[in-house]
């Protein structure tokens, strides 16, 4: 069971409409030469400008994640005339060099890499269960202020950059993004949400189609689940995220909140064994985001598996389950 997919197995994998439908425009054309576009893709487009929210109404597709982020920024220093972007440590935007510049993990920032883009400013993520700031409650609120008084003390940023939902995963208060979007208008600053692994659909959201409403509705009975597990499991201290995007924090002890980044490594090997895959971010964050066509069983199987290598793995540390 894949509850990794890069987050873009929304259909599962090998969906028959999908394979059909790629083997039929193989046949007519293959490839569209860049005087020309193609109607498949118009009617994609035409789709997606349909979709909430309101306002957007051009499409450029990109061949990756990186290459959009590229572009975006491209866009951004070219309708504002200025270079410089705010966006969030520990963030991961693609592997690219003006990705890796506004994205906040050492791994791909540090060592022979560098040097990376100018001018790329980085904020603290809000995030109230582990944040820099140390607070248990109103990191986001912090956050908003750490962002506008980089605006108005450098006075030309040209854009804000960052995922809407936070891929650890933390889901931001309701006000948060309201209160950047007025932050950067005040300073003429663009507001640019990467939604690579989180749009069309994983946070039961975008399209109103039956996948989604799935989506939204098995996602809601496995945080449910996932918080059942927690309750008897110490290992997990927290249990966040919205419909097929969710994580469960490992940590040493819940007082402390000391990651327990080994721990998460067993878990999920202990898993890979029992044939469920997922991924682990921050090194000790269990994040599932299954695909949008999983069935209620197929999640509540998946969380048994899960909460059978937990039950493994604090066994080994010579944890209590309660
Ligand atoms: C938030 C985010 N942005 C950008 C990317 C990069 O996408 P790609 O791997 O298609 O370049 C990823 C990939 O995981 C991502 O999670």
């Amino acid at each position: 069971m894949d509850l990794h997919g890069n987050n873009v197995h929304h259909i599962g994998y090998a969906h028959p409409r999908l394979i059909d439908a790629i083997r039929r425009q193989m046949d007519k054309l293959s490839f569209a030469p860049r005087r020309y576009t193609c109607a498949p893709a118009v009617k994609l487009a035409e789709k997606l400008v349909d979709v909430p929210p309101a306002g957007l109404g051009k499409v450029w597709f990109a061949p990756s994640g990186s290459d959009a982020i590229e572009m975006a920024l491209a866009y951004a220093r070219a309708a504002t005339g200025w270079f410089k972007t705010i966006s969030f440590w520990d963030s991961y935007h693609g592997a690219g060099f003006a990705a890796r510049s506004i994205g906040g993990e050492a791994m791909f920032r540090s060592g022979p890499i560098g040097p990376l883009l100018s001018g790329t400013k980085h904020v603290p993520p809000f995030g109230d269960y582990r944040n820099a700031w140390g607070v248990t409650e109103g990191s986001a609120e912090l956050c908003v202020r750490m962002i506008r008084y980089i605006l108005e003390k450098e006075g030309d940023i040209a854009a804000v950059i960052a995922e809407s939902v936070r891929a650890v995963p933390y889901v931001p208060p309701a006000g948060f993004w309201p209160a950047v979007r007025q932050a950067c208008d005040e300073f003429g600053t663009l507001l640019i949400f990467d939604e690579i692994p989180t749009g069309l659909g994983k946070t039961g959201k975008i399209f109103a189609c039956q996948l989604v409403a799935n989506a939204a509705h098995v996602g809601a009975v496995g945080l449910r689940r996932l918080r059942g597990i927690m309750d008897r499991h110490p290992l997990i201290g927290d249990v966040r995220g919205r419909s097929c995007l969710m994580g469960a924090e490992l940590v040493v002890d819940r007082t402390t909140r000391t990651p327990a980044c080994d721990a998460a490594g067993a878990v999920l090997y202990q898993a890979l064994n029992r044939s469920l895959d997922f991924k682990t971010t921050m090194g000790n964050v269990l994040t599932l985001t299954p695909p949008l066509s999983i069935t209620e069983r197929q999640m509540l199987q998946a969380l048994e598996i899960l909460k059978e290598s937990i039950g493994e793995a604090e066994l080994k540390m010579g944890i209590t389950q309660s």
